[in-house]
């Protein structure tokens, strides 16, 4: 049990990646605080299965139903986490929305929608969770940017703006945070399987299966499993850091 006890907070736990973390977590023994917009997801449903908890652990999953670009909403989940269980261990800025734009046709409303999902609520949710974790000295801060985020791609110059800013910042609060005994660090998956990548042209996503030297699409599952490694005391050590979860991907 890697995670015994811990509290944790997943954001966009209903499905894909989120889903997958949370499990993983409870799995490992934690206490997961699995966000989601609405109760019963709402773009897609809840994935139920995903969110269960495996029998013989002693992890557990509660659902928190949060839209993170509402910071009022956001200001409350943390209210209620310290409320619960006094303090906050893990958090996972997971949530994020990408839609593809080439230049010139990048709208105003894209640009807001995208930085208020996969920025502005990272930042604010880093600040919240700063002020729990400061109060025990202890905390570990991961943030899902995306090899994107690192390497650039065509068609994508807000969703890669967005998550290079998510890379730029988590290495700032790691610098920070460091002080009080926060870990803060990111992943940056390459293509996982998940609703984000069934939503992209197929033809691209064959094409970019091409240029992974494992040959294959990652699953949500080995996030999850990175992202247990850095909820971790396993990763006691590392903190300012952004590792890729991509099979090699050349972008
Ligand atoms: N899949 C990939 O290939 C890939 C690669 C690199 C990085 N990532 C990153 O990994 C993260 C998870 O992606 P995914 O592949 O699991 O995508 P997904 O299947 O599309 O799931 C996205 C999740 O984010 C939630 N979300 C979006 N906007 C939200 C908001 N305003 N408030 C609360 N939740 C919100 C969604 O909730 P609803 O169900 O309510 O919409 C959903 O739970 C994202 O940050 C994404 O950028 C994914």
């Amino acid at each position: 049990m890697l995670l015994e006890q811990k509290v944790c907070l997943v954001t966009g736990a209903n499905r894909g990646i989120g889903a997958a973390i949370a499990k993983r977590f409870a799995e490992e023994g934690a206490i997961v605080y699995a966000a989601s917009r609405s109760a019963v997801g709402a773009t897609a449903p809840v994935d139920a299965a995903a969110l269960t908890v495996p029998p013989g652990t002693s992890g557990a999953i509660i659902s928190l139903q949060l839209d993170v670009t509402d910071a009022a909403a956001m200001k409350d989940a943390f209210v209620r986490i310290k409320k619960e269980q006094g303090r906050l261990d893990v958090l996972v800025n997971n949530a994020g929305i990408m839609k593809d734009a080439i230049i010139g046709m990048i709208s105003e409303q894209l640009l807001n929608e995208t930085f208020a999902t996969n920025v502005f609520a990272v930042i604010n949710a880093m600040q919240l969770a700063a002020k729990l974790m400061q109060r025990q000295s202890s905390g570990s801060i991961i943030n899902i940017a995306s090899l994107v985020g690192t390497n650039g791609n065509k068609n994508q110059l807000v969703y890669a703006a967005s998550k290079g800013a998510v890379i730029a910042a988590t290495k700032a609060a790691a610098k920070e945070l460091a002080a009080s005994g926060i870990r803060v660090n990111a992943l940056a998956p390459g293509m996982i399987d998940t609703d984000l990548l069934a939503n992209t042209d197929q033809t691209v996503v064959t094409e970019l299966t091409k240029s992974i030297a494992l040959g294959r699409i990652g699953k949500p599952s080995e996030v999850a499993d990175a992202c247990v490694w850095l909820a971790s005391g396993l990763s006691s050590y590392v903190t300012g850091q952004i590792i890729g979860v991509d099979g090699a991907a050349v972008m």
